[in-house]
């Protein structure tokens, strides 16, 4: 209602505003189709590091105090094109509060949406909470939310992933060479994250931190990792998938295959699963009740829905949580002095975690949100706007997609003076001066990360144990940064010495 108000008053009034149009970018609407996607994609940088092209438009086109700029690109926006980058977080916070109902992303899932509907046993319902739109995804996310965002669901799952984080240690101990050296930790991280979102989603220890992984569960693991690689080539690749038969595309159906071997493992899972629910129906209270038992019983055991949504958390929850971890370890590693000082706030704690000993952890949250800050887990975010706004003077029609770069918030020196130092101090200290919106990882609002608090839990409890038993040093290269594939994934490899301490 108040949004259709604005916007019917936007429409008498906006010759008041200044048109979209006036907003600084580069000049008209470019090519055909592509519109100013060279100008995002422009090499030396490409796609993988975009913001630093944007960075460059911002330097070349902005004048002193503007916020944003205009840009149209209907290949990544769809059909008309419309593009704001804004970088201002206080304007950002504005333009979500225009979301609407059923925030948008915008396009990016569309072979990912075509493979899993042809899936047909598992995705008649629905094609999950991340790739769904409107009210579908209203609709799927309304069943989940208070089960995955209360503080307490995450909470069920403490000893356990203690005992993950404990046999993450040990396989460490084991894999370290004899000088402690791990080189590519990342597939091990992954390995950690893998094991952890499993016992999360789908009730399950499947050990793949044990150094010889179980052939089958090797092959799962091998695929979900392959499944996830496949992203850049569908954002680089021309995509024939679209036009042609799909699996004529190579990239399509080797992700399709990947696909498969991930869904008939969750699905014997699941299956599982409700067999052991229905044996102990009734003896256990609503509190003893695992995320995967609840989606069971309220949706039924003929729905499919969670095997929907355990496929959902597992994709979203390895990589991301794992790149954090490995950047996380990478900044500590840099900063010895931090590290230090982490370890001491972890010693004063002891070693095992009470949910009250979480919240007591206010120097790993400083270090962790200045990981965030420097290296995002996320390159970009934003919205399709549904209604016609007004931000910063300007008049914003309906369907224009706002993109914010993490990156480039997290860079400002008025805000995060010294910007280029590791300093979680600041988020200590000076948090008062910092706007909520500048480094927010997992956004907010009704559409915000819906697995906030398992990866929280994970980052938590895993530098915990890693921290308090080894002393983490840093054997690659300096200056990483952050390429981004379809998240940011670490740009060098990640090379560490373990000792114990
Ligand atoms: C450090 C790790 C992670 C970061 C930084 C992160 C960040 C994000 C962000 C920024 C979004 C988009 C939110 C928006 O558009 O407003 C998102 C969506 C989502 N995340 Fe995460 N995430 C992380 C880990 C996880 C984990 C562990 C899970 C699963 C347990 C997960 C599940 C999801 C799902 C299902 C969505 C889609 C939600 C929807 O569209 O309704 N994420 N995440």
């Amino acid at each position: 209602m108040a949004t259709r108000f604005l916007t019917n008053h936007l429409r008498r009034y906006s010759t008041a505003l200044n048109p979209f149009e006036e907003i600084p970018g580069p000049p008209g609407k470019g090519f055909p189709i592509l519109g100013h996607s060279h100008l995002l994609l422009k090499k030396p940088h490409k796609f993988g590091k975009a913001w630093e092209n944007v960075r460059a438009l911002k330097k070349q086109y902005l004048r002193e105090g503007d916020k944003m700029l205009r840009m149209h690109s209907p290949l990544f926006n769809p059909p008309h094109g419309n593009i704001l980058f804004i970088f201002d977080p206080q304007l950002y916070q504005e333009m979500l509060t225009h979301e609407g109902k059923y925030p948008c992303r915008g396009p990016g899932f569309d072979p990912f949406i075509m493979m899993r509907k042809m899936r047909k046993d598992i995705y008649s319902e629905t094609v999950g909470v991340l790739m769904e739109e409107g009210e579908k995804w209203h609709e799927m996310r309304s069943k989940v939310q208070q089960d995955l965002m209360r503080p307490k669901s995450a909470h069920f799952y403490i000893d356990e992933i203690q005992k993950v984080s404990d046999d993450f240690i040990e396989f460490i101990r084991q894999k370290r060479t004899h000088d402690n050296n791990i080189d590519n930790f990342l597939p091990d991280l992954y390995r950690y994250t893998f094991e952890s979102i499993c016992c999360i989603s789908l009730d399950t220890r499947l050990g793949c931190l044990q150094l010889n992984m179980d052939p089958e569960i090797a092959k799962v693991f091998k695929a979900s990792n392959d499944f996830l690689a496949s992203f850049p080539e569908f954002t680089s690749g021309v995509p024939t998938w679209k036009f042609l038969p799909p699996r004529w595309n190579k990239t399509f159906r080797t992700a399709q295959g990947n696909l498969d071997i991930l869904l008939d493992f969750s699905k014997i899972q699941v299956e599982d699963a409700i067999k052991r629910i229905n044996k102990k129906a009734n003896e256990e209270s609503d509190n003893d009740l695992s995320l995967l038992e609840r989606m069971i019983l309220r949706n039924g055991p003929e729905s499919t829905f969670p095997i929907v949504m355990a496929i959902d958390l597992i994709f979203a929850g390895i990589d991301t949580t794992g790149n954090s971890l490995g950047l996380l370890l990478y900044h500590l590693a840099q900063n010895p002095e931090k590290q230090d000082k982490l370890r001491e706030e972890f010693k004063s704690i002891g070693s095992n975690l009470t949910v009250k000993d979480l919240d007591k952890m206010k120097y790993f949250k400083g270090c962790l949100q200045e990981s965030f800050r420097l290296t995002p887990t996320l390159a970009i975010n934003g919205r399709v706007i549904p209604e016609d706004i007004e931000l910063d003077g300007y008049h914003i029609p309906a369907k224009t997609a706002c993109w914010h770069y993490h990156q480039l918030f997290g860079e400002d020196p008025e805000m995060f003076p010294e910007p280029k130092k590791f300093k979680p101090e600041r988020w200590i200290e000076n948090k008062k001066d910092i706007h909520p919106m500048a480094v927010r990882s997992f956004s907010r609002g009704p559409r915000m990360c819906i697995g906030k608090r398992f990866a929280e839990l994970e980052l938590q409890i895993a530098t915990h144990r890693i921290i308090s038993n080894f002393e983490v040093k840093w054997r690659g290269k300096d200056n990483m940064g952050v390429t981004q594939v379809l998240i940011n994934v670490p740009d060098h490899q990640l090379d560490f010495q373990f000792n114990d301490v």
